[in-house]
């Protein structure tokens, strides 16, 4: 087991280059099931959730072939079968769309419950079901979730999602691409990676309109060809760094992202007092003066992202005077709270609310990543706490940023990792 030592307490300086987007990228990956034919996709993040989906993809049959550090092939042509490996499929909770697009293609598919982070709430997927069964599949839910579409192949239907759910938008997307006749789905979710998903199945040959509106109507098509697609920059990661510099203090460029996407962040961190300035497509971030307090109320897109939650509540410690945060999207996601408080931070919270008394300075201690977002709001807190801190269960945070590591000490960040049993190392941390 890896676990990073932070020596915090510097501002961070210098530029960051922003990967393909997770969120978007393991939707894509399973999507390319429903590709009869050969696909190029592009600027895939190297991070361990993407290793996991390609090792199922080739279990599966799909021919796979690594081009480069971000770029892939699939040939998705002589898939041997329908069930996913249980042992893998458990690793990550996007081993859902396994089910969409296996539904999609075949009109049957295995796949073990879906594992993932557990950010202290209930999970569920009765919308994605609620979706597949209209569309004529019977679904078993077991260690296994069994499905099966009536006559072999899953047909047009109207669904209206209970909830606002990225999950449920992209499976039924993705089972509604070669279905017979039109599927709408209404309160759909309309994150970026959601326009993403759609494009890249558009390029393929599908007929997907109103992505990013919630309203969706995929008018399912016979065939998907190959072709190629390159996936969105990771808004999430963006957001990351710009709210490292945000607490660190200093000054960073943020390379290769889609400002739009970044608004709802921007607008925040302005609002706490950070400047945030447009180049094309690259924000500049700068944090000198003091941090301001904020009410932030995480929301679907293009609302505040519930993914920059732990990060911004972390960003709020810092900050002068009170500060609420309200999840509105999970029933909890507040498992890291007890960690910050160990640093000094003052956090109390109540349901789905967390008030932050700011403080001068978070003080270094021992602590862990309880999820991937958690993760990275614990290096966050490391890198603005003055002086040496220690994160355990740091597998999370490698599921979903492309190197994290040298990324912040290519800014200045002083950080190592170090196997658990090593001895702590010698060089000097940097
Ligand atoms: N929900 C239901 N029933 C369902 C599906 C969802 O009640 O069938 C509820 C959830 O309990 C939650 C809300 O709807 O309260 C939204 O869940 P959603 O389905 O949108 O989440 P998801 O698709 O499972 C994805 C991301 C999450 C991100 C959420 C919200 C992936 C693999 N995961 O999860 O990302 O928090 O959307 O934006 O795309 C992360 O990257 O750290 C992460 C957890």
């Amino acid at each position: 087991m890896t676990k990073y030592i932070v020596q915090g307490g510097s501002p961070l300086f210098g530029e960051v280059h922003i990967s393909g987007a997770k969120n978007a990228a393991v939707a894509i990956l399973p999507a390319a099931l429903l590709v009869d034919g050969v696909c190029r996709i592009e600027n895939i993040p190297q991070i361990s959730d993407v290793t996991v989906l390609l090792k199922i993809l080739e279990q599966l049959g799909a021919k796979v072939r690594v081009l480069n550090r971000s770029d892939v092939e699939l040939d998705c042509r002589h898939i041997i079968t329908t069930r996913a490996p249980q042992e893998l499929a458990h690793k990550l909770r996007a081993s859902y769309y396994l089910i969409g697009a296996l539904l999609g293609r075949f009109g049957e598919a295995e796949v073990s419950m879906p594992g993932g982070c557990n950010f202290g709430g209930t999970r569920p997927i009765d919308q994605h079901v609620k979706g597949f069964a209209a569309m004529g599949a019977t679904v078993r839910e077991g260690d296994y979730i069994c499905a099966a579409a009536e006559g072999g192949r899953m047909k047009g239907a109207n669904i209206y999602l209970d909830v606002v759910s990225v999950g449920a938008t992209m499976n039924i997307m993705m089972a509604a691409a070669l279905a017979d006749g039109t599927t709408v789905i209404e309160n759909a979710a309309k994150e970026p990676h959601i326009v993403d998903l759609a494009n890249f199945l558009n390029s393929m040959g599908a007929d997907i309109k109103g992505a990013g509106t919630d309203t969706i109507r995929v008018a399912g098509v016979e065939r998907l060809h190959g072709g190629a697609y390159a996936i969105i920059p990771d808004q999430i990661e963006a957001g990351t760094y710009m709210a490292a510099v945000a607490a660190t203090g200093g000054q960073i460029r943020v390379r290769g992202i889609i400002p739009k996407h970044m608004d709802c962040i921007t607008a925040k961190l302005q609002e706490m007092g950070v400047e945030v300035e447009e180049q094309d497509d690259d924000l500049i971030v700068r944090r000198s003066g003091e941090l301001r307090h904020a009410n932030v109320k995480t929301l679907p897109y293009p609302g505040f992202p519930t993914d920059m939650q732990p990060q911004i509540t972390t960003v709020l410690t810092l900050a002068s005077g009170t500060s609420t945060v309200t999840e509105g999207v999970w029933d909890s996601r507040y498992r890291y709270v007890g960690e910050l408080t160990r640093m000094g931070a003052q956090i109390r919270v109540e349901g789905r609310t967390a008030i932050v008394e700011g403080v001068e300075r978070l003080s270094p201690a021992n602590i862990q990543a309880y999820d991937l977002r958690a993760g990275a709001a614990m290096l966050i807190a490391a890198l603005a706490a003055d002086g040496v801190s220690e994160i355990t269960n740091v597998q999370y945070i490698e599921r979903g940023y492309e190197d994290i590591i040298g990324k912040l000490r290519a800014l200045g960040a002083k950080i190592d990792c170090v196997e658990e049993n090593d001895e702590p190392p010698i060089r000097q941390i940097g």
